[in-house]
């Protein structure tokens, strides 16, 4: 049985095996068919944090495949009381058939991973959000015809999914951070590594007009992720000067994609201009986490043993 917890757990194939079910799925569902791939299956969705398009797209895409997504909040479990991790896994994965969970810390999707007996799916943590990069690539896929990819902002979640994607597909990855901001050195120093065997090239950089240079691809998130909001104004006098605007933008080549996982703050770590001239891209990327998802899911269903 596999878990999705971080891509660095899954070979460059494995990684195209879902972004391909992904698309086949994504084409029978644009046709109106929806085969019950996972029939009668439960997923529980457990959220230690907030969200608007993980929640509707897990659980639409298991109503779409057959099956159910309960969502559950942690204030109203039992975890919320000081109940354990591992004790609340063996009973969640005694009654359902997956589980996903957002959390804090990715400590907590590993304990639970540990003691579940069904497949667990990272639907968000302080280091990766791996289901968002497989609906990224589906998109880059879809929208670009090239793998240059620019990063623009906080060395965060994203970033460390964007190395994680970007080393075991193979592709170009510049990631452009102010000093204090650069992307987890471990994970950074594992993304290297897999580079080696992949020979995608990673480089970072604290100019932002070197990162986005004939990119095609250039993307962002929030200047302040979910539980930092305490360091939201010193973060916003830190990042200044690294505004995805219409002036970066034009250093990409001509035709280059903008995505954004969103939410999205407008004027911070992009501009309305920018915003709204992609938004068919990044309104495809939001929506393609329904299909990535799918992908993810049945893959793992697949190979559960
Ligand atoms: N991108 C993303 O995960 O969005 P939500 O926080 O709304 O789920
Ligand atoms: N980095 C952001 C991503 C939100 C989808 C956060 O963790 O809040």
């Amino acid at each position: 049985m596999r878990h999705f917890l971080t891509l660095d757990d899954f070979s460059r194939d494995e990684i195209l095996e879902m972004i391909n079910l992904a698309r086949e799925i994504k084409s029978e569902a644009k046709a109106k068919i929806y085969k019950p791939y996972l029939k009668d299956q439960i997923l529980a969705m457990i959220f230690e944090k907030s969200s608007t398009r993980t929640r509707v797209s897990f659980e639409v895409g298991m109503h779409q495949l057959g099956g159910k997504g309960m969502f559950l909040s942690a204030n109203d479990l039992q975890i919320g009381r000081g109940e354990p991790i591992k004790d609340t896994a063996r009973v969640i994965s005694s009654m359902t058939d997956m589980a996903m969970l957002r959390v804090n810390k990715h400590e907590t999707l590993e304990e639970f991973a540990k003691f579940s007996k069904v497949p667990v799916i990272n639907g968000l943590s302080d280091k990766f959000h791996p289901v968002q990069l497989m609906a990224d690539y589906l998109t880059m896929l879809e929208f670009s015809s090239g793998e240059k990819v620019a990063y623009v902002g906080d060395g965060n979640n994203i970033t460390h999914s964007w190395l994680m994607l970007a080393s075991k597909l193979g592709f170009e990855l510049r990631i452009a951070t102010p000093k204090g901001y650069e992307p987890d050195a471990q994970i950074l120093e594992k993304a290297m590594q897999n580079a080696k065997i992949s020979g995608a090239k990673i480089y970072l950089t604290e100019d932002i007009k070197e990162a986005v240079s004939g990119a095609d691809v250039v993307t962002t998130d929030t200047w302040v992720s979910m539980g930092q909001e305490a360091e939201k104004d010193r973060r916003i006098k830190d990042f200044e000067g690294f505004c995805v605007d219409e002036n970066l933008m034009k250093l990409a080549k001509n035709g280059a994609i903008f995505l954004h996982c969103l939410p999205a703050y407008r004027g911070y770590e992009v501009s309305e201009a920018v915003f709204e001239a992609h938004a068919d891209e990044i309104f495809a990327e939001a929506e393609n986490r329904l299909h990535a998802q799918k992908g993810v899911m049945v893959w793992l269903d697949k190979n559960r043993k």
